[in-house]
C-alpha cells in the first residue's frame, strides 16, 4: 500500500500523524475513520499557493459533499478558503461549525424553496443557479424577502471526461446546468441580469469527479473563457468572474495516476491568463472547487478482523468489522482501494483476498483480489484513501452505526465526529397505534 502524508511504519505497526493506528483502535474502536490533518493542510496550502495570478483574483473553494464536518469547516476558517453546499443539511452543518456564511457558495440541481430561503436568511457569499427555473422561484424569494443575492450560472460546456459514469456531469444529457449549445441560453443568462434582487457574477462549470485527463480541464478554459466573451458581448454586460468546478484526480491504487495539484494548478493559471488576454476579457475572479484533492488521501478507515474463510470456490475472505456502510464506493462505482494488515506493516504482502464487509449483502466488498499479509482474528486493516466520499456518503444499512472520524497530528488524536450509538439509530423511530 501506498503510505500518504505522515503514515510511518513504527516496530511494525502504522502510525498516522504520530499515532499509532492499534492506540486509535484501543481508544476510539473501529471502524473508524482516521483523517491526517497535516495532509489536508498541505493540500490546500499547495492549492492556495499556486492557483494565483497577477492578473485576477482567485479563489479556492472546498467542495463540502468530499467530506464535512465542524472540524473540516474550521480548517477551511484558519486557510481562509471558501467552501460549497448542495443541501439544505450541509449548509445548516456549515453554520453550526461558526464559519461566516458569506464564504459559502450554494448548488444544487433542484435547490428547494426551503433551501432558497435558507441562502438569504444566512446572508450566503452565492448561489450558482442551475436552471432557468430556478431563476423564477430564487427571485420571487429574493423579493418577498427584499433581498440581493449574487449569483452565478451553471453552465454545462458538453465536455466528455473520462471517468465513471455516475460522477460525469458535463454530457450533453447532464442533469446539471443549462448547456451551451441550447439557442435560448443568452435569454435565460438575460433573465438573471434583468432581475434587479440578482447580481451576476458569470458562469460556473463543473465538467466531473476523480478525473485524469488534464486535457478536458484545459478545454473547459477555453469553453468558459469563450462562452464568457459571447455573452458579454451579446447582452453587453460585464461578467467579472468564472468558477471551473473541481474534479481533479488522485491516487487510489497503481493504476491512478494522480493531478500534481502545484504543477497542474500553474498550468491552469498559465492558460487562463493566455486565453483571457487572447479573448481581450477583464475577468476579476477564477474560482475553483476541489474536495476529493483535499481529502481523499488525507482519511483512511481501519477496521478489526473478524473472521477469515476461503471458500469451496478458493476465495480467501477477510471479513472487517464495517464495509458498504463506511465505504459505498466499491459498490456503487467499483472503487478500488489499497490496504494493509496495520499492525503488521513489515509482514510481506504475500495473500490474495477479499476484503468483506458485514451487510447482508454479496456485493459488500472493500477490496476484491487483493494482496494483503496474513491477517487473522483480531488484527487491524487499514484502508487507504477512504477521506473523500466516505464517511459522507456512509449509510445505516443492517442499521449500522456510522463510525467515529479522529483528526490527527503531531502525535495527537482528537475525536472530531462522535460514533453513532444504537440509540442515535431509533431516535426519530416511534411505534404506531395498531
Ligand atoms: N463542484 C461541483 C459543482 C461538484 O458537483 C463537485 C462534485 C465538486 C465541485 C467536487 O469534485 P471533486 O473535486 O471532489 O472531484 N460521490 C462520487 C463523487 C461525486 C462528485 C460530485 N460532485 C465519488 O465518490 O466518487
Amino acid at each position: 500500500m501506498k503510505l500518504f502524508g505522515t503514515m510511518k511504519a513504527e516496530n511494525g505497526i502504522l502510525a498516522i500523524g504520530g499515532v499509532k493506528v492499534t492506540e486509535l483502535a484501543a481508544k476510539y474502536g473501529t471502524p473508524l475513520y482516521i483523517m491526517d490533518q497535516a495532509l489536508i493542510e498541505e493540500n490546500i496550502t499547495k492549492y492556495k499557493n499556486n492557483f494565483k495570478s497577477t492578473k485576477f483574483d482567485t479563489s479556492i473553494v472546498y467542495a463540502s459533499k468530499a467530506f464535512l464536518s465542524k472540524a473540516i469547516c474550521q480548517l477551511v476558517g484558519k486557510y481562509d478558503i471558501d467552501i460549497d453546499a448542495v443541501s439544505g443539511g450541509e449548509l445548516y452543518s456549515i453554520k453550526a461549525s461558526g464559519l461566516p456564511m458569506k464564504k459559502v457558495h450554494m448548488h444544487g440541481n433542484n435547490k428547494t424553496n426551503e433551501e432558497l430561503e435558507m441562502c438569504l436568511d444566512y446572508e450566503i457569499g452565492s448561489i450558482i443557479i442551475d436552471n432557468e427555473e430556478e431563476i423564477g422561484r430564487l427571485s420571487k424569494i429574493c423579493k418577498e424577502k427584499d433581498k440581493k443575492v449574487k449569483v452565478m450560472m451553471r453552465i454545462n460546456i458538453g465536455i466528455d471526461a473520462h471517468t465513471h459514469e455516475y460522477i460525469k456531469t458535463s454530457k450533453h444529457s447532464s442533469k446539471f446546468g443549462e448547456s451551451i449549445f441550447d439557442e435560448r441560453i443568452t435569454e435565460i443568462v438575460e433573465k438573471i441580469v434583468k432581475d434587479e434582487n440578482m447580481e451576476f457574477l458569470g458562469f460556473h462549470c463543473h465538467i466531473g469527479s476523480q478525473i485524469f485527463d488534464t486535457k478536458a480541464f484545459h478545454e473547459g478554459i477555453e469553453s468558459m473563457v469563450k462562452e464568457t466573451k459571447k455573452i458579454s458581448e451579446a447582452l453587453g454586460i460585464y461578467i467579472p468572474e468564472i468558477n471551473l468546478g473541481g474534479g481533479f484526480g488522485v491516487y487510489y491504487t497503481e493504476k491512478d495516476t494522480a493531478i500534481d495539484i502545484e504543477q497542474f494548478m500553474r498550468s491552469m493559471i498559465e492558460h487562463l491568463e493566455k486565453s483571457i488576454e487572447a479573448e481581450k476579457l477583464e475577468i476579476k475572479k477564477v474560482t475553483i472547487e476541489p474536495g476529493r484533492s483535499i481529502v481523499a488521501n488525507a482519511g483512511s478507515t481501519l477496521y478489526t478482523v473478524g473472521g477469515t474463510k476461503t471458500t469451496y470456490g478458493g476465495v480467501k475472505y477477510i471479513f472487517i468489522d464495517g464495509g458498504m456502510t463506511d465505504n459505498i464506493r466499491p459498490a456503487l462505482y467499483q472503487a478500488e482501494y489499497e490496504s494493509i494488515v496495520a499492525n503488521k506493516v513489515d509482514a510481506p504482502a504475500e495473500e490474495i483476498v477479499t476484503v468483506a464487509g458485514k451487510c447482508c449483502e454479496s456485493g459488500d466488498l472493500i477490496i476484491k483480489d487483493g494482496k494483503l499479509a496474513k491477517a487473522e482474528t483480531g488484527d487491524l486493516v487499514l484502508v487507504a484513501t477512504t477521506g473523500a466520499y466516505g464517511h459522507s456518503m456512509s449509510n445505516n444499512y443492517n442499521k449500522a452505526p456510522k463510525p467515529a472520524v479522529v483528526f490527527v497530528k503531531d502525535g495527537k488524536s482528537t475525536l472530531s465526529i462522535k460514533r453513532e450509538s444504537f440509540e442515535d439509530l431509533i431516535r426519530n423511530d416511534m411505534l404506531i397505534d395498531l
